[in-house]
């Protein structure tokens, strides 16, 4: 068993992958051709906002957003310590400061509640994170913001396609930042991201600075990156586009799927992922919390099944962060939830006999007499 599915998903759009592919080595703009604006296009029609710019990967879209922002050297962006490294590490490398947050119980995503407690006078952003497919509670979160006259950056790598209270996760706060990394739910063949804001002057500056910060030819207003998303990779994504929807759909089903066969195997202690109440999840991740975390991952690799402990290390005690101070102890919640997270094979074609036998393998984990 996979893991992440990627062959079937290839097999599906290889034909459209192809013809997609032909085209752009027949007109040969391999940077910035057509298909990157076609892309932009469809992306924040789908969205729901006025401007989508395609970029090089879901790390360099966070940081051409906070340069956007002109966050660096003495401010503050409040985040979460339990994401993938991607989301703090923009802010240092600006040579800000990330100022964590602890995670909801249920959700774990960003806790309003805790949020207004982090926010300083040096504080320039807010960057919450829709962690597994779930987005954070934008509403709380942006009405704390705008109360403090601060942006919203909110990082959507893992919850491209779903929903908040009708609105698509990316089209939620001032700026949306996603990744088309393969593993994510609108994968890609490569690296890749995008930027998403209603905001024209500030859609104009992530174009620039994805360009070397670039106004027009030979005339470099702000400093910038090359950030710039490939055409053959944007070619390949309006492939995939195609059948997002779909994938939506299916990866909804199967989070519905292990749902109903985890709570009927009722495995001792088992927490099961929380949607709240007027989201959706695209189940980046389909994820689980159990104390017995380890027997249950050895369980399962002893039947062939993989599984991946995401994040099992949170930010605040990376050893990357340890100038800014934290110990374990700091977010309870987030420490708790790292300690028992297990990510279980997930993508839009996991078939019905896989989920099975992953439920089968975990509801035998407490008694290893019958191994
Ligand atoms: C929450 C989060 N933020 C940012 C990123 C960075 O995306 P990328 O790998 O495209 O740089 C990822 C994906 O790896 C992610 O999961």
């Amino acid at each position: 068993m996979q893991f992440i599915d990627l062959a079937t998903r290839v097999a599906r759009l290889r034909g459209s992958l192809e013809a997609r592919i032909g085209a752009v080595l027949d007109h040969g703009q391999y940077i910035l051709g057509p298909e990157v604006a076609e892309l932009e296009q469809r992306l924040a029609a789908y969205v729901g906002v006025k401007h989508c710019v395609g970029m090089s990967s879901g790390t360099d879209t966070l940081l051409v957003a906070l340069m956007a922002l002109g966050i660096g050297r003495g401010d503050e962006v409040v985040t979460v310590p339990y994401t993938w490294i991607s989301t703090a590490e923009v802010v240092a490398l600006l040579g800000a400061k990330p100022v964590f947050v602890d995670i909801h119980p249920q959700t774990w995503n960003l806790n309003p509640d805790l949020l207004e407690a982090a926010i300083t006078p040096r504080t320039k952003a807010i960057l919450p994170v829709g962690i597994y497919g779930q987005p954070p509670d934008m509403d709380a979160i942006n009405a704390i913001a705008a109360r403090h006259g601060l942006p919203v950056i909110e990082d959507a790598a893992q919850s491209f396609g779903a929903c908040y209270h009708g609105r698509r996760s990316c089209g939620l706060s001032l700026i949306g930042s996603t990744s088309f990394f393969p593993s994510k739910p609108l994968g890609g063949f490569g690296d890749g991201g995008a930027l998403f804001t209603d905001d024209d002057a500030l859609s104009e500056k992530f174009r620039q600075i994805r360009v070397h910060g670039q106004a027009r030819k030979h005339h470099h207003p702000l400093l910038g990156i090359n950030g710039r998303l490939d055409t053959l990779q944007a070619a390949m994504l309006l492939a995939a586009f195609e059948q997002f929807p779909d994938e939506v759909r299916l990866r909804q089903e199967i989070g519905a799927r292990y749902d109903q066969g985890l709570k009927s195997s009722h495995v001792p202690g088992l927490t099961l992922p929380h949607v709240a109440s007027g989201c959706t999840s695209v189940y980046a991740q389909y994820t689980v919390l159990s104390p017995e975390r380890d027997a249950l991952q050895a369980r399962l690799q002893a039947a062939g099944i993989p599984s991946v402990a995401y994040y099992a290390v949170p930010l605040h005690l990376q050893p990357v962060f340890g100038a800014l101070g934290h110990q374990r102890g700091d977010f309870p919640v987030t420490e708790r939830v790292a300690s028992q997270c297990l990510s279980l094979p997930m993508s839009a074609y996991v078939s019905e006999e896989d989920q099975r036998a992953v439920v089968a393998a975990l509801s035998r984990a407490d008694e290893p007499h019958r191994a």
